[in-house]
């Protein structure tokens, strides 16, 4: 099925814009926005926390509302053929929210789906009710994001906890492969080399996706501006296959 993703290109160039502030640096190619997802406590700002400043925090704090940190990172586009093609500079948002489970911040979230061009949903393998709940993220994910069928990548948290373990690696796969055959990642946010794999592969999906909407291939689209490629783009030409 076809969805229109105009919204989406409309972020990228509002956030290009309104996230100048607090950035010193506008020289990249590529807004990426990714939202993490799931239950309080499994994980998830400990997750973006690792990635971005290389640091774990054993302790609790909930995050209240919304928040987001950011990364530059430089994606190499694979040409049909294999090979390596051309370098990209990416300004990654990583959005981080809490749940309320009496809904107070459901309608901020329900707003961030519609934005985010992909998704770390997260569970904690130490915690059945988490690994339940995804099926419940799963179909807000699919009444809320820009498309039905969105650039997922389930992260099953706290791999280290092996002792405590709740959630079997067979039943969280199942999962993933009977909920739109989404990537599976077992993933310790302690270990920086695991959290940046799970955020490369759900990158690689997104850039992927780009890469088909745009009106013209990606590495000859590389010496425009973000922009000027967006504006460039006629509306009737920015669908993809959802
Ligand atoms: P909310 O903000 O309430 O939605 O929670 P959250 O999903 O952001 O959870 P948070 O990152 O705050 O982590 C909750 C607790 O789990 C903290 O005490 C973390 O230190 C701990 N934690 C997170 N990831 C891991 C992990 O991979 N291993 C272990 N052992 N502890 C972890
Ligand atoms: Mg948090």
């Amino acid at each position: 099925m076809f969805c229109i993703i105009d919204e989406l290109f409309v972020c990228l160039f509002v956030y290009r814009f309104s996230s100048s502030s607090t950035m010193t640096d506008g020289d990249y190619d590529y807004l990426i926005k990714l939202l993490a997802l799931g239950d309080s406590g499994v994980g998830k700002t400990t997750f973006l926390y690792r990635y971005t400043d290389n640091k774990f925090n054993p302790k609790f704090i909930t995050t209240v509302g919304i928040d987001f940190r950011e990364k530059r990172v430089v994606y190499t586009t694979n040409s049909p053929n294999g090979t390596t093609g051309k370098t990209l500079k990416v300004h990654l948002q990583l959005w981080d929210n809490r749940e309320d489970r009496r809904g107070t911040f459901r309608s901020l979230t329900t707003a961030f789906f519609r934005d985010a061009m992909g998704f770390l949903l997260m569970f904690d393998l130490t915690s059945q009710q988490s690994f339940l709940n995804v099926r419940n993220w799963m179909s807000q994910l699919q009444a809320n994001a820009y498309c039905e069928n969105p650039d997922i990548v389930l992260v099953g948290n706290k791999a280290d906890l092996t002792d405590q373990r709740e959630v079997q690696e067979k039943q969280a796969r199942e999962l993933a492969d009977n909920t739109g055959n989404i990537p599976y990642s077992r993933r310790v946010a302690a270990h920086r080399a695991e959290v940046d794999k799970a955020i490369a592969t759900l990158l690689d999906l997104v850039m992927k996706r780009m890469e088909q909407c745009v009106d013209k291939p990606m590495t000859d689209a590389q010496n425009t501006d973000h922009t000027s490629k967006l504006d460039a783009a006629p509306a009737n030409e920015k669908k993809c296959a959802c």
